[in-house]
């Protein structure tokens, strides 16, 4: 297993590509199965999720080329195609689930494992399943696969979602486009990745209404066609990468960032003492003086901060001056970071779903573990600020959702290398 080597205390200088958005592309990519006609992403990121989702299409019996080194993913599903998706895929990635959807709709019947719980937290699929049964699906469980199956195909209904679910949306809103009749999704999730997916299946003739906003209306269609979308920006991997010359000094180009897809991530960082300027290529970042001033983050589903920052965000409050307060809304485990951020001498207590930290002058490097992808990044944002050298080990994290982050820091001056696993 590979680790990253950080040597810290350079400062950062330079410009960032920002890749296509991994939650982007893993919703995008089961569309195909939603026409036999081909459906062609740009702009794709070359990443671990995105050859795992490869693997279980072609499972399926899709035809999926990566092309361009991987910027490209040219995919097309003719004729029938496999319906069940195998636990030892779905597990490694919870993102499988998105075929649920488009197989109902395609063929009227699936079989999907459940994930499983992962690092973060449970990961329950009761608002895909009670989604889907209003649009006359009917799902058991059995052996750990949830046995879907929609007699006569989907029929559109009103489908009110507890919780503005990520997944739930995607999965609801892909299967309504083929239902008959007509479909509001109430409480959708309005995450710029929902915006992304609504407008490609556009492309491929869905009628779609509120993608962006919590009421979601689909006139669900007899057919698709196939399309050519550019996958959106990675708000994600843009935030994280803003917190580098956040964190250790310097000024970063961050090319195709764009603040409407983190208001509320850009006003923390504002508030922390940390400038952004919209330039004709990104956000060029740096800090306004010496220190960073404490913040409260409250994660909330989007338009609210992002839960997959959160990890990040903690590494720069590590060495603010004064205590900040980070509430984790979204999963119930999501502080795994934070003992190993300990071990690098933060001053951080975790009581439930709040962590205070008390910010020290300066870290110091160590030995950490990364336990889930953002937690990882976030140790390596710490290593760059920290005193010494920091080893992370466990990157294959990393990979699932980082393109090269050691060129991509290195290229801005970082001192970091990775070190080939036994
Ligand atoms: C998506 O996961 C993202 N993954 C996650 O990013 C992200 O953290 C999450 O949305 C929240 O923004 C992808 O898009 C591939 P949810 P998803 O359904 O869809 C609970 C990363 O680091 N829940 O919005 O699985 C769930 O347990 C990953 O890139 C139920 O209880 O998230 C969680 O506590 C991590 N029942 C909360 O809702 C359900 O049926 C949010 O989950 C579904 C979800």
């Amino acid at each position: 297993m590979d680790s990253i080597l950080v040597k810290g205390g350079a400062e950062l200088h330079g410009e960032i590509p920002i890749a296509g958005a991994k939650n982007a592309c893993l919703t995008l990519m089961p569309a195909t199965l939603l026409t036999e006609e081909p459906l062609t992403l740009m702009n794709a990121p070359r990443l671990s999720d995105i050859k795992t989702m490869t693997m279980l299409l072609q499972s399926l019996g899709a035809e999926v080329q990566s092309l361009q080194s991987g910027r490209v993913i040219a995919m097309s599903s003719l004729g029938p195609v496999k319906t069940r998706a195998e636990y030892d895929i779905v597990r490694k990635m919870r993102a499988s689930n998105l075929v649920l959807g488009p197989l109902l709709a395609r063929e009227g019947h699936a079989v999907v494992s459940l994930p499983g719980g992962c690092a973060i937290g449970a990961r329950p699929m009761d608002i895909h399943i009670h989604a889907l049964e209003a649009l006359g699906a009917e799902i058991e469980l059995k052996d750990g696969y949830l046995h879907a199956k929609a007699h006569g195909g989907l029929k559109g209904a009103r489908v009110p979602l507890r919780f503005a679910s990520v997944g739930a949306t995607e999965n609801t809103l892909m299967a309504a486009t083929l239902a008959k009749g007509t479909t509001v999704i109430e409480n959708a999730a309005r995450e710029p990745e929902i915006v992304d997916l609504a407008a490609c299946l556009s492309k491929m003739g869905a009628q779609i209404e509120g993608a962006g906003t919590s009421t979601i209306t689909i006139q669900g269609v007899d057919r698709l066609g196939g399309a050519t979308h550019p996958v959106v920006t990675d708000r994600i991997e843009l935030g994280t990468y803003m917190l580098a010359p956040a964190i250790c000094g310097g000024e970063v180009e961050c090319i195709g960032g764009r603040i409407d897809l983190l208001v509320s991530f850009c006003e923390k960082l504002d508030e922390a003492g940390i400038s952004i300027t919209e330039t004709d290529r990104g956000l060029k970042v740096a800090r306004k003086n010496g220190r960073i001033n404490a913040v409260d983050v409250k994660t909330a589903p989007f338009p609210g901060f992002p839960t997959d920052l959160q990890a990040q965000m903690m590494a720069l409050l590590c060495t603010a001056s004064g205590t900040s307060h980070l509430e984790e809304t979204i999963f119930e485990n999501r502080f795994m970071h934070a003992p190993e951020l300990m071990r690098m001498g933060a001053n951080i207590e975790v009581h439930g779903g709040t962590a205070t930290v008390a910010g020290v002058e300066q870290l110091k490097g160590a030995p950490v573990m990364a336990t889930d992808l953002r937690a990882s990044v976030s140790l390596i944002l710490a290593g760059l600020a920290a005193r010494g050298e920091t080893l992370v080990n466990r990157v294959y994290h990393l990979d699932r959702g980082y393109e090269h982050v050691e060129e991509k820091l290195g290229a801005v001056g970082a001192r970091i290398e990775r070190v080939a696993g036994s």
